[in-house]
């Protein structure tokens, strides 16, 4: 049983063939309009989204299955309190594969050990989104022809910007990608993603604090929205949310062929005028979400059990130290459900398997 909890769920290879398949079905949609038939998606939302519900309910309906699920948590049961861990033991009565967005860190990688059906996980919290970065791979492919070798500065919110974690992590894989990183103080990269990078030797990284300063040796512009619903004090949220606003001046010395991407939504971080510059990819971004999206569910489902035998769960995919330290996030899912306390052992010691952070 496969799920897509992290970008390097997949391996390079798998991350390829999914691109790969995402490129067939545009070129060839209509061989794939029966592909999923007979299946259902569980679309489970605890956290606003257009972009990604709406993909992955599109995908799967442009491969002939269904979609049921919930987009505010508030009208399902989960509001009486059921944890996540229930949820996912019943929805797997009623569907294939789920995709979940949560506003708890690691919510999906709890529902991975209880579901027995595929789950991908649509974004939690700041700390992962890894079908928007296949969205990204998939874009900087058709735009760029290449994952390595590129120059890309990551602009705006790095803390909590879940995009930014996730397409540095797939990244960081390829030979010769330099990361210029572009923030206030404040928004500065997780020391977590700091760390691992610096013990990377394949990826090359510096911090600056101004877009102009590196624009002329850009490949591609990743720009990113401060998010304010990550924000604790709304004080801090009005000091940084302004720093930095792309406009055509600042266009004028980038490459003619450099990129601009951004997840979405944008508020005021890239002005309406740039959206007329042909450099500026976010909107063809969006649609190439629909077809990987559409790739992932197809393989995903091919790579699932037909048969689902009742499994003990949890199920742990790898080897973890259970319950014998604590996560200090508060944003963590390990905080407020009754789930084992699980630790990776990463390169710098070890890590919360569903958050990342240090234990205390
Ligand atoms: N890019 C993205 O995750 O957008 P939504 O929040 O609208 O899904």
């Amino acid at each position: 049983m496969k799920h897509l909890i992290d970008p390097t769920d997949l391996t390079v290879a798998e991350t390829e063939q999914i691109i790969a398949l995402a490129e067939d079905i545009i070129a060839h949609r209509a061989r794939y309009s029966e592909a999923c038939k007979g299946k259902k998606l569980a679309t489970l939302f605890y956290e606003p989204s257009t972009r990604t519900r709406l993909s992955f309910t599109s995908a799967m309906l442009e491969l002939g299955g269904t979609v049921i699920g919930f987009s505010d948590a508030a009208s399902s049961s989960v509001s009486k309190g059921e944890s996540v861990a229930d949820t996912v033991r019943v929805i797997r009565c009623f569907a294939d594969i789920i995709a979940m967005r949560h506003f708890k860190e690691g919510a999906p990688l709890v529902a991975s050990q209880y579901a027995g059906i595929p789950v991908i996980n649509a974004g939690d919290g700041s700390h992962s989104h890894p079908t928007q970065t296949l969205t990204d791979l998939l874009t900087i492919k058709r735009e760029k022809g290449r994952f390595d070798h590129l120059t890309i500065g990551f602009c705006g919110d790095l803390k909590f910007g879940r995009t930014v974690h996730s397409l540095i992590k797939a990244l960081s894989r390829y030979e010769g990608v330099r990361v210029v990183l572009i923030s206030p103080e404040e928004l500065r990269l997780p020391d977590y993603m700091l760390q691992e990078m610096s013990a990377n030797s394949a990826i090359e990284f510096r911090e600056v604090r101004t877009i102009e300063e590196v624009m002329p040796e850009l490949d591609i512009l990743y720009m990113t929205r401060v998010q304010k619903e990550r924000f604790l004090d709304e004080e801090e949220f009005n000091r940084v949310k302004d720093s930095f606003v792309l406009d055509p001046e600042k266009m004028k010395t980038a490459k003619p062929d450099m990129i601009v991407l951004h997840p979405l939504p944008r508020v005021n971080e890239i002005t309406r005028e740039v959206d007329n510059d042909p450099r500026a990819a976010y909107f063809r971004q969006v649609e190439n979400g629909k077809f990987v999206r559409m790739a992932l569910i197809y393989t995903l489902l091919k790579w699932a059990d037909e048969n689902r035998p009742f499994e003990h769960t949890p199920v742990f995919a790898e080897p973890y130290s259970v319950n014998e330290m604590e996560c200090p996030n508060r944003r963590c899912i390990s905080a407020t459900e009754d789930v084992d306390q699980l630790f990776r052992q990463s390169a710098d010691g070890w890590r919360c398997a569903y958050c990342e952070s240090r234990p205390k």
